[in-house]
């Protein structure tokens, strides 16, 4: 039976691959698209999310919009490495499908108030606004959450947006506090292991020769975002950071971690959003999360690009 899912993004080109993933999987149900501000403001990840779900041919998916601000800080956005629409790169056009009235953080609420016990996943690829205050809101929804997996976090990569804090966890680290704490089964994918899903050009050939649209699109977005990566890192492409959410759940054994205990700074401006990961074990907090590092990196891309095959 397919798990049911519900994915809560700021898209950005590598939510977008991770989407396209989704609805391309057939292990996987979505029940719903809930859009946060982070990568570029609420109005506009509402917006592509729905860009998406049309290119791949889903539109009648639920999308909804959630929170246009983190819990207790300002709103910090990522448009240098994204651009300005937060999906930069090949030509859009504007969706037709409707946005839902209902706001995210209420049709979270109710759909897991509705579900069975361990019945839905939270797949979280942005700020964690939305997943916090569903949580604040209604602690009573936790029965029903069977995990929740996110791109979120680095320790021996250090950050991303600041030298000790990578973008997600950085953008609401209150948001990220709650959820570490919730005492909910979680998965993190941090940066320690999407540094390790790089693009080159022979993988991103592959999207492009699949020869749809949706090929087309993903190339597209990939090269746009490597400009900014490739001189940041002077790698040879970029880190696909979210769809390696979306390929845990469908193939687990691509990942390897270790379950420990990750608690999230939130006093310190220095350092904070900082996952301060006991990878080593020298303190006796007890672990709360599956903390990745190692990556198949040839088996994911492969993955994805068999997978976005499918969608024409
Ligand atoms: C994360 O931040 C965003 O820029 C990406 O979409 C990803 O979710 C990586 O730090
Ligand atoms: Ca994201």
């Amino acid at each position: 039976m397919a798990r049911n899912i519900i994915i809560d993004t700021d898209p950005g080109q590598d939510d977008a691959v991770a989407i396209l993933l989704a609805l391309a999987s057939p292990e996987l149900n979505v029940l719903g698209i809930t859009a946060v501000a982070g990568n570029v403001p609420l109005e506009l990840t509402q917006k592509n999310a729905r860009i998406i779900c049309e290119l791949a041919g889903f539109p009648g998916m639920l999308v909804f919009a959630g929170c246009d601000r983190p819990l207790n800080r300002p709103l910090v956005t990522a448009e240098h490495v994204h651009g300005k629409t937060g999906l930069d790169g090949p030509q859009m056009a504007t969706p037709t499908m409707p946005l839902q009235d209902q706001h995210a953080v209420d049709w979270i609420i109710d759909t897991l108030r509705a579900a069975p016990e361990n019945s839905i996943t939270i797949c979280a690829l942005g700020p964690l606004s939305n997943i916090a205050t569903a949580m604040q809101r209604a602690p009573d929804i936790k029965p029903a959450i069977s995990e929740i997996v996110l791109m979120g976090g680095g320790f021996f990569e250090g950050g991303n947006i600041t030298p000790t804090a990578e973008f997600n966890i950085y953008v609401d680290p209150h948001a990220a506090d709650i959820v570490f704490k919730s005492g909910l089964p979680l998965t993190v994918m941090p940066l320690d292991v999407t540094h390790k899903a790089l693009t080159n050009k022979a993988r991103v050939d592959a999207f492009r020769a699949l020869e749809t649209i949706v090929g087309h699109m993903t190339a597209e977005w990939t090269d746009f975002f490597e400009r900014f990566d490739k001189e940041k890192y002077g790698s040879k492409g970029a880190p696909l950071h979210d769809p390696t959410v979306i390929a845990y759940l469908i193939e687990p054994n691509l990942f390897s971690g270790r379950h420990i205990n990750v608690e999230i700074e939130t006093q310190s401006e220095l350092t904070m959003g900082m996952t301060v990961a006991d990878w080593w074990g020298v303190t006796d907090r007890a672990p709360n999360c599956t903390f990745m590092g190692g990556l198949d990196t040839d088996r994911f891309f492969k993955l994805i690009t068999e997978r976005l095959a499918r969608l024409k």
